[in-house]
């Protein structure tokens, strides 16, 4: 699969008071070119609006792109749409086409039929699958769509992008607010499906430690452009001298964080920990002369701190540093 400079612009109309509406040109993507290899999961991340949706819309022929070019298996998405749709299964956050009248299994068959599988493979085929998505365990099999909770939907539109046995999957968010043993059932699955079957899978998600456990490689798209890409590691790697400091405290002083935003500190995150105690997070290139502000403004606000944590960054500051400001100093 390779996407290359796609771009692609929507026109919206903004509302502007009552009865006023004037037309705004929102640029989704802005020339973004990546490329997924046989039997290997690509992480498709980025903040919300960065283009995502889009990008696996134009890619599964759903959307057509202003500009650029995009093949499945050599087939070009715009001028040979229907080789690609035989190519590749998609899962896409907002589900649309199941029908809440019909059970799993009959939703499946009524896909399939429309695939124009045959009969009795295609009974074999959803039979395969029912088992293999978990919706056998669940006894979703013969409840009605309509009667589904999210995991087991989430379950469904796997086992139809995997009806055809397609060799390319393009998933968006496949695991958006499912609970943690469905995540993991899919997470599961779809590196099976890139290991052991060689499928060639896009794969979005806003879960960072999913992204580590599922996917080879990562690209970061950041309003419409790609902002990083390499394996997990090598993205954190990219990030060379940067150091996250970890601050865990008894209580936090009124003020403490925002005197310390002052000092030209970065602080990340602030959160209550597990054990009740206060953390809040430094992104930094001087990590000592850092811990050392810390201990400073922290004692002078009368702060207890309990431990000060130097750790490697994780996927997640890479994420923060390359579509956010990135780190002072
Ligand atoms: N049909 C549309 N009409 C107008 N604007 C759109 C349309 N679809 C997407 N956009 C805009 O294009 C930009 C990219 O949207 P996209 O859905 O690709 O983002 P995303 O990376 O998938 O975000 P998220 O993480 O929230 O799913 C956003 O600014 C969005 O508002
Ligand atoms: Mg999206």
């Amino acid at each position: 699969m390779i996407a290359e400079k796609l771009a692609k612009k929507f026109v919206t109309k903004k509302r502007v008071g009552l009865l006023r509406s004037h037309v705004e040109i929102v640029e989704a993507l802005r020339g973004v070119s990546l490329r997924v290899r046989t039997g290997e999961v690509v992480g498709l991340l980025g903040p919300n609006g960065a283009g995502k949706t889009t990008t696996i819309k134009i890619l599964s022929t759903l959307l057509l792109p202003d500009s650029g070019y995009a093949s499945i298996y050599g087939y070009d998405v715009v001028r040979e749409a229907s080789e690609v749709r035989k190519l590749i299964g998609i899962m896409l956050t907002v589900e649309k086409g199941f029908y809440g009248r019909l059970t799993g299994r009959e939703n499946l068959i009524y896909f399939g039929s429309l695939y124009g599988m045959e009969k009795q493979e295609l009974e074999k085929r959803i039979d395969y699958l029912l088992d293999l998505v978990g919706l056998k365990e669940l006894g979703g099999v013969d409840r009605l769509y309509e009667e589904y909770s999210l995991g087991m939907r989430a379950r469904l539109a796997l086992a139809r992008a995997l009806l055809k046995d397609p060799p390319v999957l393009l998933l968006d968010e496949p695991t958006l607010g499912l609970d943690p043993p469905s995540a993991r059932r899919i997470r599961s699955l779809v590196r099976e499906l890139a290991s052991r079957e060689g499928k060639s899978i896009l794969y979005t998600s806003h879960n960072m430690f999913e992204v580590e456990l599922v996917c080879d490689r990562v690209v970061l798209i950041n309003k419409g452009v790609v902002a990083a890409e390499g394996t997990p590691e090598e993205l954190k790697s990219k990030l060379p001298d940067v150091r996250t400091i970890e601050v865990y405290l008894k209580q936090l002083p009124e003020g403490l964080t925002e005197e310390m935003r002052k000092h030209g500190l970065e602080v990340r995150e602030q959160n209550q920990a597990q054990d009740g105690l206060y953390v809040f997070k430094v992104l930094t290139r001087r990590p000592n002369e850092v811990v050392s502000d810390i201990m400073k403004l922290a004692v002078s606000k009368g702060a207890d701190i309990v431990r000060i944590k130097i750790e490697e960054p994780t996927l997640e500051d890479v994420f923060v540093y390359f579509t956010e400001r990135g780190v002072k100093d």
